[in-house]
């Protein structure tokens, strides 16, 4: 390795530590839709990312993956274990080869991660060879390997799989090859934006835990973006709450949904059916609705929408917490007044 090379890892070269992200900030046109997004996740981690619709969820995502529309203004920084440069500011030459290598997405809609014209045998095989450089595998040991691949993630009969087209498949079973491809490679950190939404209840339970078994064995970092906070009670050891294109509060799952501070937080929770059974009856909703882009307020992005909202909340609240993965951002925090 080059002494430049040795000089671009990140600093906190810390073994475990798969990703780091290190006040992430993204325009788009006019708007500035991500705010100094600092998170990091360690091997075999698997951290939640939720928050109302249009919070941010995806974009974050996106930016780990390189792909923001071209005319995004990105700063802040990206590291990825394993590659010797920073994502932000990387050529898309160098994006392509780390997409699918060393990071991995499986997205919401399985038909369009798939090429409906190609059997998904040879999906998965391309993939492999893709990746495999000049004396890499061969197309027939990558066609095998994609035939194991597709066992692994629960196909019955996967060697007719592979010869199938994606519209011969189900919908759970189309998502079982997205699955599939995005470990081909077995790549450190997976990123999965809301993989098991557009799937029947039955199936998404299945392929939940396909995707956690298929991390697991690998000892793989794993970003998990849904709405459904019992799939991240279930799914995720850590999470990250964000509203209005920032990270508002972050720690440990059991302790944020157990004790939220955020009083964002506090509200995704009560209006979630976390607690519907004991309500008994009508979730309570999070008064008015998202500001659309650029529409925020000044200091407290939640605000406007807070019943605990005071003057004070007209200024930047700081992040209070021991670390960017612990604490939350708000003046007036849930159970601050037992304390006092
Ligand atoms: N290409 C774009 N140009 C302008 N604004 C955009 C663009 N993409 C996203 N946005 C805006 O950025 C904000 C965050 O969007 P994002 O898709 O990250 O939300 P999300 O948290 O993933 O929401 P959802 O839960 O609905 O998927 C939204 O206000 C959205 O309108
Ligand atoms: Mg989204």
């Amino acid at each position: 390795m080059s002494v430049l090379a040795a000089e671009t890892r990140p600093k906190d070269a810390s073994t475990s530590r798969v990703l780091d992200v290190q006040g992430l900030d993204v325009r788009l046109g006019r708007f500035h839709l991500l705010h100094d997004v600092t998170f990091s996740i360690d091997r075999g981690e698997r951290v939640g990312l939720i928050g109302e619709s249009g919070s941010g969820k995806s974009l974050t995502s996106l930016a780990l993956l390189g792909l923001l529309p071209d005319d995004a203004h990105v700063s802040g920084s990206i590291r990825l274990a394993g590659v010797g440069h920073d994502l932000v500011g990387a050529r898309e030459r160098d994006l392509a080869a780390i997409r699918g290598r060393d990071v991995a997405m499986v997205f919401q809609e399985p038909m369009t991660a798939l090429n409906p014209t190609m059997r998904v045998g040879d999906q998965v095989a391309e993939v492999i060879t893709i990746h495999a450089g000049r004396g890499g595998r061969d197309k027939r040991a990558a066609r095998a390997r994609a035939v194991e691949l597709l066992d692994q993630v629960g196909l019955p009969d996967p060697g007719d799989a592979a010869r199938a087209y994606p519209h011969q498949l189900s919908g759970g079973q189309r998502q079982r090859v997205v699955v599939a491809i995005a470990l081909a490679n077995d790549p450190s950190l997976l990123v999965c934006d809301e993989p098991t939404t557009a799937l029947d209840v039955t199936v998404q339970a299945r392929v939940l835990d396909l995707i956690v078994r298929g991390v697991s064995a690998r000892d793989a970092a794993l970003l998990f973006i849904t709405h459904d906070l019992s799939v991240v009670a279930t799914v995720c050891e850590r999470v990250l709450v964000m509203y209005g294109g920032r990270v508002v509060e972050a720690g440990p799952v059991t302790e944020v949904f157990r004790r939220p501070r955020h009083r964002y937080t506090q509200g995704l929770l009560a209006a979630s059916d976390l607690d519907s059974a004991a309500a008994g009856g009508r979730l309570p909703t999070i008064r008015g609705t998202v500001p659309s882009a650029g529409t925020f307020p000044d200091g407290c992005v939640f605000r406007s929408r807070c019943d605990h909202a005071t003057e004070v909340c007209a200024t930047e609240p700081a992040w209070a917490g021991p670390d960017p993965g612990n604490g939350f951002a708000c003046h007036h925090p849930a159970g601050a007044e037992r304390a006092s």
